[in-house]
């Protein structure tokens, strides 16, 4: 009986230990960098417009993978770029959207490349300002695909147009529904 207690409490605390480590893991500490590097100060760092224009998020959105997932799937991890929980968008830190002659545009920042996140037993630290682990070529290279893709054929680009139509719809009529 005593022995089966003793097993309980083992598996209890290694439960418990287990769910702290990959709690540590889906949310990264951000290190000590002095006191004037507050929150605020990361997340403005994050996705400050700097007046980087890729193109319009509408595009960027309606663009797709060669295997038809969303170009965007999972904020771009699969180049290394690091989500970023405060924006509202969804954008990984760096990505930021802004206004282009009234058209919602996606760019880039020194935080995409600058911010560096890293594994220390089992916990992911956040360096800001620290060079980041991404592939940035990668990622270009399959924008420029995805971009090519489109254009080639006009099934594709009318799927694409068509993609991008609604986005754009669905985000006015939320900005009407939004008005007081
Ligand atoms: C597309 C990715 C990218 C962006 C965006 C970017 N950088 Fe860099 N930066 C790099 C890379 C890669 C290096 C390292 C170059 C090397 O080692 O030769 C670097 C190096 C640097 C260095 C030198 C660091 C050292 O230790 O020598 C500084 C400073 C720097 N970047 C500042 C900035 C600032 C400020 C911005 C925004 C205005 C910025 N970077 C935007 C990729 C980027």
């Amino acid at each position: 009986m005593r022995v089966i207690v003793q097993l309980w409490i083992v598996a209890v605390v290694f439960f418990t230990l287990a769910a702290g480590a990959r709690e540590a893991a889906s949310q990264a500490l951000a290190i000590d960098q002095g006191p004037d590097w507050t929150t605020a100060a990361r997340n403005d760092f994050y996705t400050r417009d700097q007046g980087s224009r890729i193109m319009p998020l509408s595009w960027m959105q309606a663009l797709q993978q060669p295997n038809g997932t969303p170009f965007l799937e999972a904020n771009l991890g699969r180049y290394g770029y690091l989500p970023n929980p405060a924006d509202v968008r969804g954008m990984p830190v760096g990505f930021t959207v802004a206004s282009q002659d009234g058209v919602d545009t996606i760019g880039m920042t020194c935080a995409a490349c600058h911010t560096r996140e890293i594994d220390v037993q089992g916990a992911a630290l956040r360096i800001d300002g620290g060079p980041a682990i991404v592939d940035f070529q990668g990622f270009l290279a399959d924008l420029d695909t995805a971009v090519g893709t489109v254009l080639a054929t006009d099934a594709a680009f009318t799927g694409f147009a068509t993609r991008v139509f609604t986005i754009r719809l669905r985000r006015t009529s939320r900005r009407h529904c939004a008005k007081p």
